[in-house]
């Protein structure tokens, strides 16, 4: 039987043409929908994505459609990174006032025609994103999932990787804690190269230098490239989205509600979770240190903050 996976990109922007690149040439999906409301951007991307598929070898469908969702209809994970990405010298708090208007306009939108989907959040800022996309249309907690730990850990090893000068695909690592670049909580007492830990390589300074250059990582590119990355974030969501379509259980810190676990309630946060075909599948509840649950708090805090201006 040809099992059809659907998946909707919505926004085709750097970021949603990228995650449609990344789950093409990896054959994650048998089908993309890329969906953008500036007439002709989904359809020209898409256009010209399917043209490399005969020299990369994938038969990824993928059609780009202007706003119209009914092509969306029965999606099996819809992603939404619809917005405004931030420029030089912004944070991403500050794209809540324009931000929050389209995601609550695109969630309820896909929830009309893919009423069981799991939704993938990647606006920013994604914290308070998921928690909106949540309360709008109503789906269980395991079916919205944040896009951000994976980004931030994915930053984390690189930047881990260089300073101890030990390949990437070696080093293992986790970012909890909220998408923010005060918030973001790069777990480095946990860090290893391949089962060791990091401090037997790096001095306090060293990682210390690691955790604040994970932390701004974001930033430091949208200062380089004018605007925010999208290579690393298109892939980070594919990463989420194979793990979804293949459930393949894969341990990804990601962006959920939490009910009591890590203290806190009503919040959607980073923390690590098991993803599958059900979603979050679970919630792996680790134990913090004082320091790193103090900075959980304090992160917690930060996010629900901005989830306040929702005024939901
Ligand atoms: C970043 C944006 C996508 O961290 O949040 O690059």
């Amino acid at each position: 039987i040809w099992l059809i996976m659907k998946v909707t990109v919505v926004g085709a922007g750097n970021v949603g043409a990228s995650c449609a690149e990344y789950i093409a040439i990896k054959r994650i999906a048998s089908e993309v929908i890329l969906l953008d409301i500036k007439e002709g951007l989904a359809e020209g991307k898409a256009l010209d994505l399917s043209q490399t598929s005969t020299t990369l070898g994938f038969d990824t469908r993928i059609i780009g459609i202007t706003s119209d969702y009914s092509i969306t209809s029965n999606s099996d994970v819809v992603v939404i990174t619809s917005g405004i990405p931030r420029k030089p010298g912004m944070t991403r708090e500050e794209l809540i006032g324009i931000n929050a208007g389209i995601v609550k306009d695109v969630s309820s939108n896909i929830l009309k025609y893919s009423p069981n989907t799991i939704i993938v959040v990647v606006s920013n800022p994604m914290d308070t994103m998921t928690y909106l996309t949540l309360k709008i249309t109503g789906l269980p907690k395991n079916k919205v999932i944040g896009m951000g730990g994976a980004l931030d850990s994915s930053r984390f090893k690189t930047y881990l990787s260089k300073s101890i000068n030990k390949p990437s695909s070696d080093i293992h690592a986790m970012v909890i804690g909220g998408h923010g670049d005060t918030t973001m909580i790069p777990l480095v007492r946990l860090a290893s190269y391949n089962g060791l830990p990091v401090s037997e390589f790096l001095n306090k300074d060293e990682m210390d230098k690691v955790s604040k250059e994970t932390m701004v990582g974001g930033a430091s590119l949208t200062k380089l490239l004018g605007t925010s990355a999208w290579y690393a974030p298109g892939a980070s969501v594919a990463y989420l989205v194979d793990s979804i379509l293949n459930n393949q259980k894969k341990l990804i810190p990601c962006s959920v509600l939490l009910n009591g676990e890590y203290g806190q309630n009503d919040i959607c946060i980073g923390v690590p979770c098991i993803i599958g075909s059900k979603g979050v599948e679970s919630i792996v509840e680790l134990k913090l240190n004082k320091d790193e649950f103090n900075l959980f708090n304090e992160s917690s805090n930060s996010v629900r903050a901005m989830n306040e201006s929702l005024k939901l």
